[in-house]
């Protein structure tokens, strides 16, 4: 089973996919937690370049081959080995965000995005937490962190609100797979929403 979560930056998404790594494994499931950009040696060595810098330093085109060469590494050497296994694999961010940052944040740019997908990526998750939260809130929660990787970040909030639009509109496109959680809540609320729908899911 491969589990991804989306949603804009400080969405709560990384805290809620280890709360659902971490429970799993409570009820016996082999599990790997993973993220993207990254989540192998050298996709994390194109995370710096993508996350770092100025917010001109790469178009939306050569994003676009950068976040695919990332994932196809990813895929290739920690996703597919570990399914393969019979493993459950979380991932926090896959395909859904290249689709909404670099199809949608500088132009129309989703027709690119899907035939490169389907060249050199063809796999989708099989189930999706596309988490909820308001942009602004979302915002100041990314930008508190005062880390070096806020390249999207000083994109603004008129990125931050396409991108929630997006994710949105996204989750109804996919609705076999995606499931909208709202983050506006306390941590454990979201945590134990979320843990019921994997749990019926792997049954
Ligand atoms: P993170 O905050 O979840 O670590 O994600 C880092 C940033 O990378 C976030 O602002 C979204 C961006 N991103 C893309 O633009 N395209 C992608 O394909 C991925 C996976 C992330």
């Amino acid at each position: 089973m491969f589990i991804t979560f989306e949603g804009i930056d400080g969405s709560g998404k990384s805290t809620q996919a280890r709360r659902l790594a971490e429970h799993l494994r409570a009820a016996g499931h082999d599990v790997v937690l993973t993220r993207e950009p990254g989540g192998s040696p050298g996709a994390e060595e194109i995370r710096r370049l993508v996350l770092e810098g100025d917010p001109d330093r790469w178009s939306a085109e050569t994003e676009i081959l950068l976040f695919t060469a990332a994932r196809c590494d990813h895929l290739e050497r920690v996703i597919e080995p570990a399914l393969a296994a019979g493993k459950v694999v979380i991932s926090d961010r896959f395909a859904d965000s290249t689709r909404m940052y670099q199809g949608l944040s500088r132009g129309d740019l989703r027709g690119v995005v899907d035939k490169l997908h389907s060249l050199m990526i063809g796999r989708e998750p099989d189930l999706t937490f596309v988490i909820d939260m308001d942009p602004d809130t979302g915002l100041a929660r990314a930008r508190g962190r005062n880390g070096t990787e806020e390249r999207f970040e000083d994109f603004g909030a008129g990125l931050q609100h396409r991108m929630r639009d997006g994710f949105l509109a996204l989750a109804a496109e996919f609705p076999g797979r995606c499931r909208v959680i709202d983050g506006n809540r306390p941590p454990d609320v979201v945590a134990a929403e979320i843990a019921a729908v994997a749990d019926k899911a792997l049954a």
